[in-house]
């Protein structure tokens, strides 16, 4: 990653979805310039381009017009093998369904992102158990997603998100299907990790409260940026 001071751009992005005949226009021209080690809240009605955003951000979807520079570099010019090793390496995802392999281990689900770097008999094992005590979990380390209760399972994804030491933290409601009291946890250990590690989040949430708690805010409305608060 180059000197740029900023780790994600956003350059006019457009995103239109058609559907037969009908057009979506789901992003309507978005600028943002997120500086390294920034924390921002993205807030806004349901429609209005949030995780449209966010996907594009993550180099999960593509954008029909306009440039996503991540760490300085444009990342269209980036081969599908290329991009997806960088998503790999440098993004965490966290999503409202938490996607973890039901098949698997808390632990190994952990590790899976490793795995799949190829960091075989590594480290990757014991930083999975790490990251894992660090979300409270060290005592369901060989648990199954069905034997966890939902805030322990999005606790595993953010552990999961975490294991590759990533640059950026992409996070879509990460709470939206959790209780009052399970979410205050998990944000609390979202936004304590990702301070501490020195992160770059962008954090889609509809709840205020939070979102004031994150340095900065970004208000969407109908595939814009609506509103910015806070930090810049
Ligand atoms: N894959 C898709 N195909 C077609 N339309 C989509 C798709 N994803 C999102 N949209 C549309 O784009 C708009 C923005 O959606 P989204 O980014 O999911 O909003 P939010 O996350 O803020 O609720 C909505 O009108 C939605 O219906
Ligand atoms: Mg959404």
């Amino acid at each position: 990653m180059s000197q740029s001071p900023y780790m994600v751009q956003l350059d006019r992005i457009t995103k239109v979805y058609q559907i037969e005949s009908q057009k979506v226009e789901a992003l309507r021209s978005v600028s943002l310039n997120v500086r390294k080690g920034a924390m921002v809240a993205i807030t806004g009605r349901s429609g209005s381009g949030k995780s449209t955003m966010l996907h594009v951000t993550g180099t999960l979807d593509t954008p029909t017009t306009g440039k996503v520079i991540l760490g300085g570099v444009d990342v269209s010019t980036y081969s599908d093998a290329v991009s997806s090793r960088f998503r790999n390496r440098k993004i965490g995802f966290v999503f409202q369904m938490n996607n973890l392999l039901p098949e698997f281990s808390a632990v190994e689900n952990v590790m899976m992102p490793g795995l799949i770097a190829g960091g075989g008999k590594s480290a990757v094992p014991l930083r999975a158990k790490d990251l894992l005590k660090a979300v409270g979990l060290g005592q369901r380390l060989n648990h199954r997603q069905a034997e966890l209760s939902g805030g322990e399972q999005q606790r595993v994804a953010i552990a999961r998100a975490l294991l590759m030491e990533p640059a950026i933290l992409l996070a879509d409601e990460p709470t939206g299907n959790l209780d009052l009291k399970s979410s205050e946890v998990v944000e609390e250990l979202l936004l304590d990790l990702c301070r501490k590690n020195g992160v770059t989040m962008l954090l889609v949430t509809h709840d205020n409260e939070l979102a004031q708690r994150l340095p900065s805010q970004v208000v969407m409305a109908e595939g814009n940026i609506a509103e910015f608060g806070g930090a810049w």
